[in-house]
């Protein structure tokens, strides 16, 4: 027999309560608790499925000591192509539970179908609740990879996948997406944080019981945040991140948490006609080459994880047309563009306040690296005064309050990206040459401590 009973729970953060209230003492929203119902099982009658055909009798665990514990039988899956493999940490760990997380319509089943396709020698089961076995198959043809051995199941019903997992005893498991998935033990709609919950914690106990990697893909609030919730961040080994601006081609995969990897790593894609494609030299194509050098361009070589990228920043100054100036900016923190604005205007004296200011990051990409800082304030210095950058001219280095040039990390790595795409300057902080063997680069190495120092030696 079950027993019925209802929570209620945070729409935002997934925290729950047994009454309602208006503002979550979690997350700190408001009106976000709703009310879902939640059918009680009795503690037996669930989730025999996937382990009926396994012994079920499974006697406690006993302790092992750490030495005797071998990994000879958990080789990692490879999977095809270095960008996946790198932001996984080496490939997909057996028994895995991966969430992949992104916006709508920026190439996560794109991506999922593609891995899918190209893992020819393992039987994959790729579940979708959102598109049709027809429309998989249309872009699968689009993607071009034939394969024999991918089993598509339109299902949202928990006990019936695992009923198929039963059948076809998959190696891998593919979700597409978690939100439209629902379990017939708890009574509220798909999407509700209770049923994510749920959902996540059956295939959990899957993928951990029959040691088969299971890969959840999930949909990305408004605010950025995985809907329903964060919980299933906590429950998962990984966490995949699909970013990029859907109207530009290229697409970064970050791992924001990974039990298996370092999660500094990202891995860059294209998104082409048929498919998305591997980018591999993702300097080459992030930077325009230009006949003329043009006011208001710098590049900077940034890192991305541990991967060193050139990038180009844009800024544009203009004076305000509309009395209150307007500060914009795409691909970079707009607060932290306020305050390096502040800085020029008070330590440098530049009357920026009455200008509006526009930043982009060429390519669509979002950089979080503060080594940006003073190729951005050189942009626009270049855009205010009308001066442009020598295009053979880079920057690697933070600015600070006090308008002094900040050391960053692995300048090493930073100066032979630059050295290796031809620049002839790099702009860096006098506080990195401790250390730095100079006579290793060809490229002209520039060491400022002053903002001043640097324009002067820019604009003379
Ligand atoms: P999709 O994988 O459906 O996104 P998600 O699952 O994250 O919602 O991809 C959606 C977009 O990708 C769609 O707007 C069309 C585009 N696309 C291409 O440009 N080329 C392709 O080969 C494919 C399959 C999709
Ligand atoms: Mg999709």
């Amino acid at each position: 027999m079950s027993k019925t009973k209802s929570t209620y729970f945070c729409q935002n953060c997934g925290a729950q309560s047994g009454k309602w209230i208006g503002n979550c003492p979690s997350c700190g929203e408001w009106n976000t608790y709703v009310e879902e119902v939640i059918k009680k099982e009795t503690k037996n009658d669930r989730l025999q499925l996937f382990t009926s055909k396994k012994d079920t009798k499974k006697t406690a665990n006993t302790s092992v000591l750490l030495q005797d514990v071998g990994l000879q039988d958990f080789p990692r899956i490879a999977v095809p192509g270095k960008e996946l493999t790198r932001v996984l940490g080496g490939g997909i760990v057996p028994g895995s539970l991966v969430l992949f997380g992104g916006e709508p319509g920026i190439g996560k089943s794109t991506l999922m179908l593609q891995l899918a396709l190209r893992l020819k020698n393992l039987k994959i089961l790729y579940v979708s609740g959102e598109e049709s076995e027809q429309q998989i198959k249309m872009r699968a043809e689009r993607i071009g990879i034939t394969t024999d051995t991918c089993f598509i199941l339109q299902e949202t019903n928990t006990q019936n996948i695992f009923q198929q997992i039963a059948v076809i005893e998959p190696q891998l498991v593919i979700l597409d997406s978690i939100q439209t998935l629902y379990t017939s033990y708890v009574d509220s709609s798909p999407g509700s944080v209770s049923q994510v919950r749920e959902c996540a914690a059956e295939f959990l106990r899957f993928a951990k019981e029959t040691n088969t990697p299971v890969f959840m893909i999930g949909h990305i609030t408004k605010e950025g945040s995985l809907a329903g919730p964060k919980v299933l961040e906590h429950m998962v080994d990984t966490v995949l991140q699909f970013e990029g601006d859907r109207n530009h081609i290229y697409r970064l995969l970050r791992a924001t948490k990974n039990r298996f990897g370092n999660t500094n790593e990202m891995g860059i894609y294209e998104m082409n006609g048929d498919g998305l494609r591997e980018v591999t030299n993702p300097s080459e194509i992030l930077i325009t080459n230009r006949e003329n050098a043009t006011s208001g361009v710098a590049i900077s070589a940034t890192m991305e994880g541990n991967r060193p990228m050139l990038i180009e920043t844009q800024a544009l100054v203009s004076s305000a047309a509309y009395g209150t100036p307007q500060r914009s900016s795409t691909g970079f923190d707009l607060r932290r563009l306020n305050m390096l604005l502040a800085v020029l205007e008070k330590r440098c004296g530049f009357k920026l306040g009455i200008k509006d200011v526009f930043i982009n990051i060429a390519g669509g990409i979002r950089v979080e690296d503060p080594g940006i800082d003073l190729a951005l304030v050189c942009a626009i210095l270049s855009s205010n005064e009308d001066l442009p950058i020598p295009q053979t001219v880079c920057f690697a280095a933070e600015v600070g309050l006090t308008g002094e040039i900040r050391p960053v990390n692995r300048i090493e790595q930073r100066i032979s990206e630059a050295q290796k795409l031809g620049f002839e300057k790099i702009f860096i902080s006098s506080f990195n040459l401790k250390g730095l063997n100079q006579k290793n680069f060809k490229i002209g190495i520039i060491a400022v401590s002053k903002m001043e120092e640097a324009f002067s030696q820019l604009f003379g």
